[in-house]
């Protein structure tokens, strides 16, 4: 496939680079079409990576991630929204706040989500928050941690659209276990976990866990 991954962050790049391993076109999306860590990383990738802007990113892919910073986010989405129309994006980021140093705040609050701003910054593509609350190695390889005995949580308005990431976490990323909580409004809760992941991540010492729902 032809995969957008929007971001030059380190999440961007350990997606990009999973979905060149697997098989797949990427093109990294950016502010700018020369961004230093971005010629880096295609560089580090090979000929199936490549660099552009937002627009140009999503325009390229049939498919797209939004690895973009938290308060960056909508105005990424924004600028790739003509791009994007139609088209599935897998929002993994997060609403965090480090305006105030460790631990950050969520600066959407509790009425209100990223996934939720990005659905409605990209009113014609189908947005499903996924991955975000894990580290960024964990999301591409899933068995990293308890050989991959953990859950995926996943929420969106569009069911295809949720039946299409949950085969990608499955079938390249290694998960074993995907949770749809339902629609896109179901963010404000995986997001607001991250309140919990940094205090966890603090005291475990360590990015690599995850939670197991036990029944
Ligand atoms: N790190 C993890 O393990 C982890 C785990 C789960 C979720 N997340 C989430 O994943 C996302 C990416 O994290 P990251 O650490 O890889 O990268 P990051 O540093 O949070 O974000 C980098 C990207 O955000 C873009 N950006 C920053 N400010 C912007 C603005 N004002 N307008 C438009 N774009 C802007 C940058 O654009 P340029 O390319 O132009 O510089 C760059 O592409 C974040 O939302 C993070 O919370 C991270």
């Amino acid at each position: 496939m032809k995969i957008a991954v929007l971001g030059t962050g380190g999440v961007g790049a350990t997606i990009g680079s999973k979905l060149v391993e697997l098989g797949h076109q990427v093109k990294m999306g950016s502010r700018s079409a020369t961004h230093e860590k971005g010629l880096a990383w295609t560089k580090a990738a090979g000929p199936n990576a490549s660099l552009g802007t937002f627009e140009d990113a999503a325009s390229f892919g049939e498919l797209a991630f939004n690895c973009t910073s938290g308060l960056g986010s909508v105005s990424a989405l924004e600028a790739a929204v003509a791009g994007l129309s139609g088209k599935v994006v897998i929002d993994v980021a997060n609403p965090l706040d480090f305006s105030k140093g460790f631990p950050p705040t969520l600066f959407t609050g509790n009425t209100d989500s990223l996934g939720e701003q990005a659905q409605r910054a990209l009113p014609n593509s189908k947005v499903v928050k996924a991955l975000n609350h894990v580290t960024a190695s964990l999301m591409t390889d899933a068995k990293r941690v308890a050989g991959g005995d953990h859950d995926a949580l996943i929420c969106g308005n569009d069911a295809g659209a949720k039946a299409e990431v949950t085969k990608i976490l499955k079938e390249w990323f290694g998960w074993q276990s995907v949770i749809d909580l339902g629609d896109i409004g179901q963010a404000r809760g995986t997001e607001s976990y991250l309140a919990l992941w940094v205090r966890l991540y603090g005291a475990l010492g360590t990015a690599d866990f995850n939670l197991k729902i036990m029944r």
